[in-house]
This record gives C-alpha cells, structure tokens and sequence, in this order.
C-alpha cells in the first residue's frame, strides 16, 4: 500500500498566518503539521509516500523531510496547481500509485490514541474497496457524516448536514483499492467547483465495499484549520508530551522502532535537534531497545 499526504488547499480560516506560508508547515506545538499526518501512514506500515501541495508551498516540503531516507521511507512531490478537491489526489497521483492500494490523509488531521497503529495495520491489510473512519463529534455540521446500522455498515454519507443523521464525522484518512484512481476520475464537480471524496466513498457504498471504522473514546482526532483548534492541538500535544513522557508524532522514532533506521541513524538526526527537548528525546530514545511494541503502549 502507498500513501499520499494532501498538503495544498488555501488555508484562509487561518489568514493572515497563512497568506505567506503553508498551513501544514505551521507549528503544531513543537513540530511542524506535516510530521502528524506522516507519523498516521507511517504507523500504518506504508514506505512510499506522494505529499501533493501547491506551486508555492512544495519546495518547503521538499526541503523538510527530503526524499525520504532519513526515515528509511521513500517520498515524492507533486504539485495540485488549485484547490481542486480532495479527490484529485487520486488523479494527480495515479502514476505514484500505479497498481497498489492507496491510503489518502489530510495534512492538517491529527490522530492520537491507544493501539491506534495495530488498528491502521489491520485495516492497510485490507486491498478491497475502501474504509473510512466515524469519529463522535459533538457538532459534526461542518462535516462528511456517516450513519451507520447496528453492525456498523454504512447507510448514508452526507457532505456538511444541517441536519445530520448521526455523530460520525469522516476525519481525513481514507484507504481504498487500487479502483479510486477510475472513481476519482469520472468524479464531476460539485456546486463548490470541487471534486469531492464524498462522492468518491459513495460510489463505494452503492457498492456496498464500503467499510467504516469507528473510533470511539480511545482516540482523539483533532483538526487545526481555524485559529482556535490550531491553539488546541498544540495545547494538547504539550499536555500528552509533558505528562507522558511518550511524543505524539516523532517521525525519527517511529522509523527507528519499526527497524527502517538503525541506532546511528537516529543519533545522527538527533544531533542538530540537541537544543531542543526534541533532540534529547531523540538520544533517549536510541538508548532504548528498537522494538516496536513501545509504538503501542
Ligand atoms: P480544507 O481545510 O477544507 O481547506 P483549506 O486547507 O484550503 O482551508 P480553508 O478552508 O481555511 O481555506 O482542506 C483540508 C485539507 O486538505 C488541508 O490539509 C488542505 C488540503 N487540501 C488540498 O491539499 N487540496 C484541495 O484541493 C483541498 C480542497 C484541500
């Protein structure tokens, strides 16, 4: 399975701090967005990742985490030229893709919970149809809503309800078979001018290939496109990292635990970071046994 990690988009609730700069590249506490949505693929066991931003933000993408070898991955760059819609990523990305399955990740969703990495390994391991995921939400109006019946099969999928049929918000993190690249294409736009991934899952649930996973109290999801969930998330992230011990989102770690870099790898990140509680964590990390059993304690 490939990865793809949607990095574009406009960014305006958060104007003016992203007049000049990329929303995914903003701080979310101690690291850059980016780092979040790569550490939810990476956990998943995906290698291959296509990171799609705009004409002016990807040569900063590029310059941040290179071509992937740091982290004993392999990354690539793509350029979506406008705002187009989520599920041009499956059509900007087809040759990336070529016949493998395909995770997508918004690259301003952030996902942390217990067990969370077994769980996206599991549903990776799936090549039919598509999974989503129904995260409970208080107000889920500014979102894809999912209904589900009692054993959890999708009924409907509604894009921003005013009146939703449940509490199951999407969040940005979709995995498909190699088929979303036909769907993708034959998708038309909608009113907004955009090509949907509501429609694309649709296709799925006339198909009835469509599976949703619920994420239930054990998982936090938090999205950071306005002034005030983008305060939160770093607020949160503080509060886990301080009390814990254990980081959210350390890209370095969790290619060191699952045996992608050696020990001398990571020590050799670590070193520019040494000023940083991040570059210390980096080095107590390296003195601890590589076992990936501690990605999900
Ligand atoms: P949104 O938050 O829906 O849009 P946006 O980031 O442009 O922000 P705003 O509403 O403030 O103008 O986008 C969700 C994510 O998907 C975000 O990470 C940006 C990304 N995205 C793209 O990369 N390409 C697109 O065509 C769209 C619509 C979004």
């Amino acid at each position: 399975m490939k990865g793809i990690i949607l990095a574009g988009g406009s960014g305006t609730r958060l104007y003016p701090l992203t007049k000049a700069i990329s929303k995914q590249m903003l701080p979310i506490y101690d690291k850059p967005m980016i780092y979040y949505p790569l550490s939810v693929l990476m956990l998943a066991g995906i290698k291959e990742v296509l990171i799609i931003s705009t004409p002016r933000d990807i040569a900063a993408f590029e310059e941040l985490l290179g071509d992937g070898s740091d982290y004993g991955m392999k990354f690539e760059y793509i350029i979506q030229e406008k705002p187009n819609g989520l599920a041009e990523a499956f059509v900007l990305g087809e040759e990336f893709i070529g016949k493998s399955s395909v995770a997508l990740v918004l690259g301003d969703n952030i996902f942390y919970g217990s067990d969370f990495g077994n769980r996206l390994q599991k549903v990776a391991a799936s090549e039919n149809g598509c999974t989503i995921f129904g995260c409970y939400v208080k107000d889920p109006r500014a979102y894809g809503v999912v209904e589900v019946d009692e054993n959890r099969n999708a009924i409907s999928i509604e894009e921003k309800p005013d009146m939703p049929k449940s509490s199951l918000a999407i969040p940005g993190l979709y995995f498909f078979s190699n088929e979303v690249i036909a769907v993708a294409k034959n998708v038309s736009p909608s009113i907004r001018g955009e090509k949907e991934i509501t429609s694309v899952i649709e296709h799925f649930l006339n198909k009835r290939t469509l599976k949703v996973e619920i994420l239930g109290r054990g998982l936090a999801w938090l999205d950071t496109g306005t002034h005030e969930s983008l305060l939160d998330a770093s607020n949160f992230v503080e509060a886990i990292q301080k009390r814990q011990g254990l980081y959210i989102a350390c890209i370095e770690e969790i290619a060191y635990r699952r045996g992608y870099i050696s020990k001398e790898k990571l020590l050799k990140l670590a070193k520019p970071l040494l000023k940083t509680e991040y570059g210390k964590y980096l080095e107590d990390i390296s003195k601890q046994p590589q076992s990936k059993v501690f990605l999900e304690v």
